[in-house]
């Protein structure tokens, strides 16, 4: 364990090198009491919507079993209930996905390996730029003025082109068994929100090319903050791409913004969380929403989580489906552009409102 950072490390003007310490090695610091200002984040009292748990503020519940083997019944309801929990609330849990628990815990111990590794190895995945396959890195957020975020991160392209860091042991064969488990369930979900939105069933997968449609794999590592009211882990934010797949250690951080009150999400054990993201939304022109969501950090634990993006391939220009667009109510509302233009765009913090 680090007993001291120097201080050189923490200016501003050196956080963003390839030298920086992880947040990791800055909360592992024994000295460390309180938040360094470059991580002070102002939680702005009048924007802080009230904290609900109340039950009827629940997310939905997807049985995907249902939507795989079910009666033509039970498929007709449970794609019906998708169809308001991507326009009501855009998200949803969903259980009985074929995803092992044992797999999952698998996954976030192996992340949890790669995070401990010296910092010296982790920086010989630091990549630069937002399409490098491997990615890892800790929290400067460019469109944030110079506001640090409390965690650290790996990112992988899974798919098409399966990359992963070659450490530790064991790491790539799991990467690979989980991410592959995961776009079942993606495949499953996307074909029946198709059909929810009154668009034929493979209507998502032909629009977006999802046969070489993009897929990450990205951990979030949020250490234990000294006082969790001055960061933020990720501030509020919706996720581009089609769905988002998360899963965690069962620390709890992540809050959505629902009909303008923040909740909190607590997963059950075997549940995966899903949002609906930013080419979705463009995609059924507004009627499925992307949900807009964020991290905390609390003092007691670590929080470890998995998120998974799926988009489109990114080349292939997204547009509202003209099957849901007319000349009177229903105006296209939104411009057209690749995953990847997308991608760019948001990167040099040009693409503002909700998709900045
Ligand atoms: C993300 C994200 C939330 C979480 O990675 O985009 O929103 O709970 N993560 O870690
Ligand atoms: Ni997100």
């Amino acid at each position: 364990m680090a007993s001291t950072i120097p201080l050189d490390t923490l200016k501003a003007s050196t956080v963003n090198s390839p030298k920086m310490k992880s947040v990791k090695a800055l909360a592992e610091s024994a000295s460390l009491s309180s938040v360094p200002s470059i991580y002070s984040f102002t939680h702005n009292p009048h924007d802080e919507p009230i904290i609900s748990d109340d039950a009827e503020d629940s997310v939905p519940i997807i049985d995907v079993s249902l939507l795989v083997s079910g009666t033509p019944e039970e498929r007709s309801q449970a794609v019906h209930q998708l169809n308001k929990a991507c326009s009501d609330w855009g998200c949803f849990m969903v259980i009985n996905h074929g995803v092992p628990e044992s797999l999952t815990k698998a996954m976030i111990e192996s992340f949890q390996e790669f995070f401990n590794l010296p910092e010296e190895v982790k920086q010989e995945f630091h990549g630069n730029h937002v399409m490098d396959p491997i990615r890892c890195g800790t929290g400067f957020n460019p469109s944030m003025d110079k506001v640090n975020l409390w965690r650290d991160y790996l990112k992988c392209f899974t798919y098409p082109e399966f990359h992963s860091p070659n450490k530790p042991a064991g790491f790539s064969e799991i990467a690979l068994e989980f991410s592959k488990k995961i776009r079942e369930i993606v495949t499953v979900l996307l074909k029946a929100i198709s059909k929810s939105l009154g668009l034929e069933e493979s209507y998502i997968d032909k629009a977006t090319n999802i046969e070489s449609g993009l897929q990450i794999l990205a951990a979030n590592y949020y250490p234990a903050c000294p006082e969790p009211d001055r960061a933020i882990g990720i501030p509020s934010h919706t996720d581009h791409g089609l769905l988002t797949l998360l899963a965690d250690n069962g620390i709890s951080g992540l809050q959505i913004l629902h009909k303008e009150k923040w909740i909190n999400v607590n997963l059950l054990p075997s549940a995966l969380f899903v949002h609906i993201a930013d080419h979705l939304e463009i995609l059924s022109n507004g009627k499925c929403k992307s949900i807009e969501h964020r991290a905390l950090v609390n003092d007691k634990a670590t929080r470890m989580s998995l998120a998974l993006p799926h988009g489109p391939s990114l080349d292939t220009v997204i547009r509202p489906a003209p099957e849901l667009v007319d000349n009177e109510s229903h105006r296209p509302a939104y411009v057209e552009m690749t995953y990847r233009e997308f991608l760019e765009l948001q990167q040099t913090g040009r693409l503002r409102s909700k998709f900045g």
